[in-house]
C-alpha cells in the first residue's frame, strides 16, 4: 500500500495568511499541520509516502520532511503546477504507485480518536475496491456528502450539495486499489478544470465496490482550512495534549513505537528538539517505557 499527502492547493480561505506559506505547514498548536495526515499513514502501516505540493513551496516542505529516512519512511516528492483537483492526484502520483493499492491522505485533514489506528490498519489492508470514511457534520454543503439507504449502505455521493440529502461529509481519508489512477484518468475535468474525487467515488459506488465507513462520536475530524477551524483545531489539539500530557501527531513518537526508529534514534531526534519542549516530551516516552538506552549521553 502506498500513501499519497496532498498539500498543494490555493489555500484562499486563509489569505493572506497563505499568501506567502502553505497552509498545510502552518502550526496547529504545536506541530505544522502536514504531521497530521503523515502520521495517520504512519500508523496505517504505510512507509512509502509521497507528498504533492506546489512547486513554490516544496522546497520548505523538503526542509521540513526530508526524505523520511529519520522516522524510518521514505517520502518522495511530487510537484502539482495547477489547483486541477484531488482526483489529479493519482494521475500526478501514477509512476509512485505502480501496481500498488493506494491511500489518498488531503494535507489539511486532521483525524483522531480512540481505536482509529487498528480501524486504519484493518480498512489498510489491500482488497479490491475502496473504502472512504463519513463523519456527521453540521454544515454538508460545504463537502462531498454520502446519503445512506435503510441498511446504512451509501447510495449516493454529491459534491458540495445545496440541498445535502444527509449531514455525512466524507473526509480526507481515501483508500483505493490500483484501479484508480486509470478511473482518474477518465473522468472528466469540471469547467475549471478540477477533477472531483466525488466523481472516483461515485464510480466505485456504481460498480458496487464502495465501502463506506462511518466515524461514530469518539472520533475527531477537523479541517483546518479556514481561520475559525484552523483555530479550533489547535485549541482541539492543545486540550486534548496539556490534559494527558502527550502529543497528538507526533512523527518521532509513532516511528519508535511502530519500531521503525530504535530508541537511540529517538534520543538523538529529542536532543535537536530540547528548546521548544518537544525533546523533553521525547525523552519522557522513552524513560516512561523503561526502554534501556541510557538518556542521557
Ligand atoms: P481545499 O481546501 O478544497 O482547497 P485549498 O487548499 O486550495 O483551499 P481554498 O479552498 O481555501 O482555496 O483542498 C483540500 C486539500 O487538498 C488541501 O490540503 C489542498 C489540497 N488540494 C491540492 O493539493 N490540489 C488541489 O487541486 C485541490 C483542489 C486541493
Amino acid at each position: 500500500m502506498k500513501g499519497i499527502i496532498l498539500a498543494g492547493g490555493t489555500g484562499s480561505r486563509l489569505y493572506p495568511i497563505t499568501r506567502v506559506v502553505s497552509k498545510q505547514l502552518l502550526p496547529v498548536y504545536d506541530k505544522p499541520m502536514i504531521y497530521f495526515p503523515l502520521t495517520n499513514l504512519m500508523l496505517s502501516g504505510i512507509r512509502d509516502i509521497q507528498i504533492i505540493t506546489t512547486k513554490e513551496h516544496q522546497q520548505a516542505f523538503q526542509t521540513l520532511l526530508g526524505n523520511g529516512h529519520q522516522w524510518g519512511i521514505n517520502i518522495s516528492w511530487c510537484v502539482q503546477d495547477d489547483p486541477n483537483g484531488i482526483a489529479e492526484a493519482f494521475i500526478l502520483s501514477e509512476d509512485f504507485i505502480g501496481d500498488d493499492h493506494c491511500t489518498l491522505a488531503l494535507g489539511d485533514n486532521i483525524l483522531f480518536g480512540n481505536g482509529l489506528v487498528g480501524l486504519l490498519q484493518s480498512v489498510m489492508k489491500p482488497k479490491s475496491g475502496a473504502t472512504v470514511f463519513a463523519y456527521r457534520v453540521k454544515d454538508p454543503e460545504n463537502y462531498g456528502v454520502v446519503s445512506f439507504d435503510e441498511k446504512g449502505i451509501g447510495i449516493d455521493i454529491e459534491e458540495k450539495p445545496q440541498h445535502p440529502k444527509s449531514n455525512y461529509a466524507l473526509i480526507g481519508l481515501y483508500c483505493y486499489d490500483n484501479s484508480v489512477v486509470k478511473i482518474a484518468r477518465d473522468i472528466k475535468p469540471t469547467l475549471n478544470n478540477e477533477k472531483h474525487i466525488t466523481d472516483i467515488n461515485n464510480h466505485y459506488l456504481k460498480q458496487g465496490n464502495l465501502h463506506v465507513q462511518r466515524l461514530g462520536r469518539g472520533y475527531a475530524w477537523l479541517d483546518a482550512g479556514t481561520v475559525e477551524s484552523l483555530h479550533n483545531a489547535a485549541a482541539f489539539v492543545r486540550s486534548v495534549e496539556s490534559r494527558q500530557g502527550i502529543k497528538i501527531a507526533c512523527p518521532e513518537e509513532i516511528s519508535w513505537r511502530m519500531g521503525y526508529i530504535t530508541s537511540k534514534d529517538l534520543n538523538a531526534l529529542a536532543k535537536n528538539l530540547m528548546s521548544s519542549g518537544y525533546g523533553q516530551y521525547l525523552q519522557e516516552i522513552l524513560l516512561e517505557n523503561n526502554k534501556k538506552y541510557d538518556i542521557v549521553n
